[in-house]
């Protein structure tokens, strides 16, 4: 028997804090025996004051990276990998897979005339576009063609593959997916396509010409699926969107000029279970700092800049991906007073507001930003 045992003890009213007596000792033995345990002696630890974030805040730097992505391509076929892809791994999530929280992300490299085999699964799925040209993806047989910073969605259940044309460049893309969520819900299914690719039965990039019209809907469009119809959407638009904004508006304090990605049928998220964004830091721009639930994952889509989280600073440039756990302080700065910066998020927002597990808050010391720490 014991002569301790770790039960997280608080000295503060209302929480567990019971001492350990040989007769409590032999008690929780006996309890173990029967696969049942006293929640007097767990309570404080799985019922923390606040979301405890077993992520680390993380910056993968484009330059570190891109040369092992590369390589990739000379060790493995996408054939035999099924699809050639480097991960993020959080040191703070390496059992689950995750780059921050229950999200999952990797960057997939493509070379002209590679195809990787259509499948779908539960998990839902988006891709942001890095370099290269040519690259595509095929989504229940709507072919998009994907150039630099565009924004794909591959909702949960869709067929999907992608590729790059034989005419094309090698491409590099960021993939983004809720797979440790769908798996922590235990819901997790995955099929490979029978023909392991689809026809293509549409014009191409159909769904963003038909549903990616400003202040427009199609008369006659009907579309009934939980997931946006506008499967693609282009950085050109989209920039154009934020420099619009941003001349009527003094933005949030916390990201500058943002915007939503949305589902233009319902102006809701574009999956249901991850959102995505882009917001715009203007010449000189530092934002004040604060914090919310869910996790976060953000590539720097354009220019340099760097970002405070709890304390610690990660400056970026242009591809870095750096991540927010859930309920970490965080403010952004533009390191430029004559360009703008622009930085893609995808994160778990829809799934924290759907569960109405959404909190947030300013930081409220110091001016609104975080002290640095040592
Ligand atoms: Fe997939
Ligand atoms: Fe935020």
């Amino acid at each position: 028997m014991p002569a301790t045992r770790q039960n997280y003890q608080e000295d503060v009213a209302g929480r567990a804090n019971v001492d350990d007596t040989p007769e409590l000792l032999a008690y929780y033995d006996e309890l173990d025996d029967l696969n049942a345990g006293a929640l007097w002696t767990v309570a404080n630890k799985i019922e923390p004051w606040e979301p405890q974030s077993s992520s680390v805040p993380m910056l993968w730097r484009y330059n570190d990276l891109r040369d092992h992505v590369m390589r990739s391509v000379d060790l493995v076929t996408p054939e035999k990998a099924g699809r050639r892809v480097i991960y993020l791994n959080n040191p703070g999530r390496t059992d689950v897979a995750a780059a921050v929280g229950w999200l999952y992300s990797g960057l997939q490299v493509m070379h002209p005339g590679e195809r990787a085999s259509a499948h779908r699964h539960s998990a839902s799925a988006l891709r942001f576009i890095m370099e290269g040209s040519g690259a595509y993806t095929i989504v229940d047989g709507h072919k998009m063609t994907l150039g630099r910073n565009d924004f794909v969605l591959t909702p949960n259940g869709t067929w999907h593959e992608h590729g790059v044309d034989e005419g094309g460049s090698p491409c590099i893309w960021q993939d983004g997916l809720d797979i440790p969520f769908v798996n922590a819900m235990e819901a997790n299914f995955y099929q490979v396509h029978p023909d392991l690719g689809q026809a293509v039965g549409y014009v191409v990039d159909d769904m963003t010409k038909t549903w990616g019209n400003p202040g427009l809907t199609p008369v006659g469009g009907a579309w009934e699926k939980a997931y946006s119809p506008m499967f693609k959407y282009e950085w050109e638009p989209t920039y154009e969107a934020l420099s619009k904004y941003a001349v009527t508006t003094d933005g949030s304090p916390f990201d500058g000029v943002m915007m939503n990605y949305i589902n233009p049928v319902t102006a809701g998220p574009v999956m249901q279970t991850i959102g995505a964004s882009m917001q715009m830091l203007r010449p000189g721009e530092a934002t004040k700092a604060h914090r919310h639930t869910g996790s976060y994952l953000y590539q720097v889509a354009k220019g340099s800049g760097h970002s405070i989280i709890n304390g610690q600073r990660f400056d970026w440039q242009e591809r870095d991906i750096f991540c927010v756990p859930s309920w970490a302080w965080h403010e952004h700065a533009n390191a430029s007073d004559r360009d703008d910066a622009c930085l893609f998020c995808f994160n778990d927002l829809p799934v924290m507001k759907a569960l109405g597990l959404y909190r947030e808050e300013a930081f409220g010391d110091n001016g609104g930003n975080q002290p640095l720490c040592a």
